[in-house]
């Protein structure tokens, strides 16, 4: 039995249960994942300011996210094929979120469907858009998240085109994955993700099929998006997509503090400040190195998330203290469906949790609402 104490643990079991066409998906970063590197490595970079002899009984993690009450300033980001890490794993991950009372995005690119998600859980969750040519098909989403009752629109800006991801062409990535004796020689030697899938019907993009009328190859990511996405999407498009959700409304993919002032304008409640994991624009800025110029361009005006490169409780309080007032975690949650679905996951938070936790004691605050830059060592950071 292994012992699971952190997400690299996590990480390691998912490798070894998940086809390597789907672990590889999650895992890969575009071109020479330059990005998706500095992604974590420059949270190393960044030190704490260890306090001592200071009161630390009952501390609280509690915030919120955009007016929403959180357990925890962490979300699970919006990751496309969450049902190919683990039969179902939308629902899974999205009942671990329930329980845990952080927020579950579903992405537009996932396995189970909005109604899915909505039949399985009891609270809202969030769903994350993206903008496709077939605009009866996109109110018709936009309709849908309404109706399933999610209380947030993350509306992604940054996959108008695809960054080529080398391990994804190499493996002929598709949902289900095509039976290529290099495909069935992989999944034999992972049974418990076979028999998973073997008992569900969830197994291709459960929004998108039979609800898009013009799509017509439907198992392949990059033949679905050049055919898909739109590349005449502009702020113009944020103004409607607004007023038909007519709910909170968070912006991902901003990497500017131009495109930052941009958001602002849109009348956003919120902007994620993100690479997409270091999956488009490869050479981009990690995230935690973009995060303060966009908080001292537009901090005062709109809460500023971010994801990236995330992985520990440790990360997620270094990007509170440099303004953050949430962190989206994509793959450390993958890895915790990965290895043990819905309790993998749960496993996943109780880590994160943990870690945020005595992170927060070792630097002497009692309440996550009050971590700002003060934790950290001057000079150790932007
Ligand atoms: C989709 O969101 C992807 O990054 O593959």
């Amino acid at each position: 039995m292994t012992i699971i104490t952190t997400v690299e643990d996590l990480r390691v079991l998912a490798q070894k249960r998940v086809p390597r066409m789907f672990y590889d998906y999650a895992d890969a970063g575009s071109w020479t994942e330059s990005t998706y590197r500095a992604n974590v490595d420059d949270f190393q970079s960044i030190k704490f300011r260890q306090r001592v002899a200071v009161n630390l009984e009952n501390r609280t993690l509690k915030s919120t996210m955009v007016g929403q009450e959180v357990a925890m300033p962490v979300a699970l980001a919006p990751t496309g094929l969450t049902g190919m890490q683990h039969a179902d794993g939308e629902i899974l991950a999205a009942r671990a979120a329930e329980k845990f009372g952080v927020p579950f995005t579903l992405s537009t690119m996932s396995i189970c469907s909005i109604e899915d998600i909505a039949a399985n859980t009891s609270k809202p969750f969030w769903f994350q858009l993206y903008v496709m040519k077939d605009r009866e098909f996109i109110h018709r989403l936009i309709d849908r998240a309404k109706a399933a009752r999610c209380s947030a629109l993350v509306l992604t800006l940054d996959l108008q085109v695809l960054g080529q991801r080398h391990k994804d062409l190499r493996n002929g990535l598709s949902a289900p994955p095509k039976l290529t004796i290099a495909n069935i020689v992989n999944m034999a030697s992972k049974p418990r993700w076979v028999l998973g899938m073997l008992g569900t019907k969830r197994r291709s993009f459960g929004n998108i099929v039979g609800h898009a009328s013009s799509v017509s190859d439907m198992s392949s990511l990059s033949a679905w998006t050049n055919q898909q996405f739109d590349l005449s999407l502009s702020w113009k498009d944020v103004e409607w997509i607004k007023q038909r959700w007519g709910g909170k409304l968070i912006i991902k993919g901003i990497m500017d503090a131009e495109d930052a002032r941009l958001a602002v304008e849109s009348g956003a409640d919120a902007l994620i400040v993100s690479n997409h994991g270091g999956r488009q624009l490869d050479g981009a800025q990690s995230s935690i190195g973009a995060l303060p110029a966009i908080v001292d361009a537009v901090g005062g005006q709109i809460e500023i998330h971010m994801d990236g490169g995330v992985r520990s409780g440790q990360d997620v309080i270094k990007a509170l203290a440099l303004g953050a007032k949430g962190v989206y975690i994509g793959r450390p949650f993958l890895y915790g469906l990965g290895a043990m679905g819905e309790q993998g996951v749960t496993k996943c938070l109780d880590i994160i949790r943990n870690e945020l936790d005595l992170t927060m004691a070792f630097c002497g605050l009692r309440d996550v609402t009050m971590v700002d830059k003060n934790i950290l060592l001057p000079g150790s950071f932007k």
